[in-house]
């Protein structure tokens, strides 16, 4: 019997929904990848806190040795979230030669460039579908089913926790700190809400998911962005009296001074195929030179949707190990393009 053993690092809500996925669909999932797929170590910071989930008792560890220098263990999937040390133990563990997945855009925002070298070097796989839009299939897509179009631009709603609240102060009129504190209860929003609701987790992700449109590295400091933090009562009012609705946008584009990357609220009419994009849905317009237009909508935030993507990410990543191609999935070809200046930014 084949079995592929994965080192899960985080088992808040995108990695309890990963844990659940791999034990509940474990026999397709068998099928598909042609081996067993089962979780060997689980890091996290406290092994005693009670999780509600049947676990093995030697599973938890707060050690990461546990599972980097394990030989046990043939990926890792990084679900901790922040920079360090999400990004040391990622390289600690491709360093060891172990395929990579992650969901974690601030890592993938600001240190792609090493993860993806330090992969190609040891002949691992860097996965990140679920870095950005949650459950929606998009960097794949985008890096490899669209792959023969010169991309003209990327337009999206890419984070699930502004627009699950935008969605409620219009419906249902409530107040900005009462929404917040739904999407966080809802596992949406980030460890620091600030990343969502100023717009930083928008900007991380338009800059992997512009960097795979325009084939470059877009650095994170050259997002333009601005949150929906200033957004009142009155201007969603206002707006849906002249018939528009306030939504976060994310918008790449080619100009003839660079790439434009931007994310700020926007004034759609409400015939746009964005405005009807409501709660927790994200959705991501492109558009092509040869494909025309395409756009991809669903969960953009959540516990399963975001594990699903994961978990397609970790089953791509162990047919790999099976075939003895790991590292096949390189990230490291891009070429260098200007990036069109664009006032106010942030690393933050
Ligand atoms: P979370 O609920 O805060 O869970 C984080 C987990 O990582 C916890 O289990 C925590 O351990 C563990 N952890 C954190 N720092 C650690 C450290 N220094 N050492 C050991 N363990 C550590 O986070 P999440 O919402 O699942 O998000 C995880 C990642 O997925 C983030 O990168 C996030 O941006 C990304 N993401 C999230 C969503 C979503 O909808 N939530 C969607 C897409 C992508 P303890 O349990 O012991 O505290
Ligand atoms: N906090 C993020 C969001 C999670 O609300 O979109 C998904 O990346």
């Amino acid at each position: 019997d084949k079995v592929i053993s994965v080192g899960l690092m985080g088992l808040g809500t995108v990695g309890r929904g990963v844990y659940r996925i791999l034990k509940d669909n474990s026999a397709g999932i068998e099928q598909k990848v042609g081996a067993r797929v089962e979780i060997k170590k689980i890091l996290v910071r406290e092994p005693a806190k009670n999780r509600g989930i049947d676990l093995r008792e030697d599973m938890l560890t707060a050690n990461v040795g546990d599972i980097v220098e394990n030989p046990e263990i043939d990926l890792v999937v990084e679900v901790m979230g922040g920079i360090n040390p999400a990004f040391e133990y990622s390289m600690m563990a491709l360093k060891k030669g172990k395929s990579l997945v992650t969901a974690n855009k601030d890592m993938i925002a600001l240190h792609g460039k090493e993860l993806f070298e330090a992969a190609d070097e040891n002949n691992a796989d860097v996965l990140f579908e679920a870095s950005v839009a949650g459950g929606i299939p998009i960097i794949r897509p985008l890096k490899e089913c669209l792959a023969a179009n010169r991309i003209r631009q990327v337009i999206g709603i890419i984070n699930g926790t502004t627009n699950y609240m935008l969605t409620r102060m219009t419906k249902e009129s409530l107040d900005f700190e009462q929404v917040l504190k739904e999407a966080q209860a809802l596992g949406y929003a980030e460890a620091d809400p600030s990343a969502d609701v100023e717009g930083y987790d928008a900007a991380r992700k338009l800059a992997i998911l512009s960097s795979i449109a325009f084939n470059t590295r877009v650095p994170l400091n050259k997002v333009f962005v601005e949150g929906i933090t200033g957004i009142t009562a009155e201007d969603i009012i206002y707006a849906n009296e002249l018939n528009y609705v306030i939504k976060l946008l994310g918008i790449a584009k080619e100009t003839d001074e660079g790439i434009e990357v931007r994310v700020h609220p926007a004034l759609l009419p409400k015939h746009h195929p964005l405005a009807s994009v409501n709660d927790v849905y994200n959705a991501i317009f492109i558009r092509g030179d040869a494909v025309g237009d395409v756009m991809f909508y669903g969960r953009g935030a959540g516990e399963m949707p975001t594990a699903s993507a994961v978990v397609a990410d970790v089953m791509n990543a162990a047919r790999n190990l099976l075939r003895n191609v790991p590292g096949i999935i390189s990230c490291t070809c891009f070429e260098e393009k200007p990036v069109k200046p664009m006032g106010s930014t942030s690393t933050k």
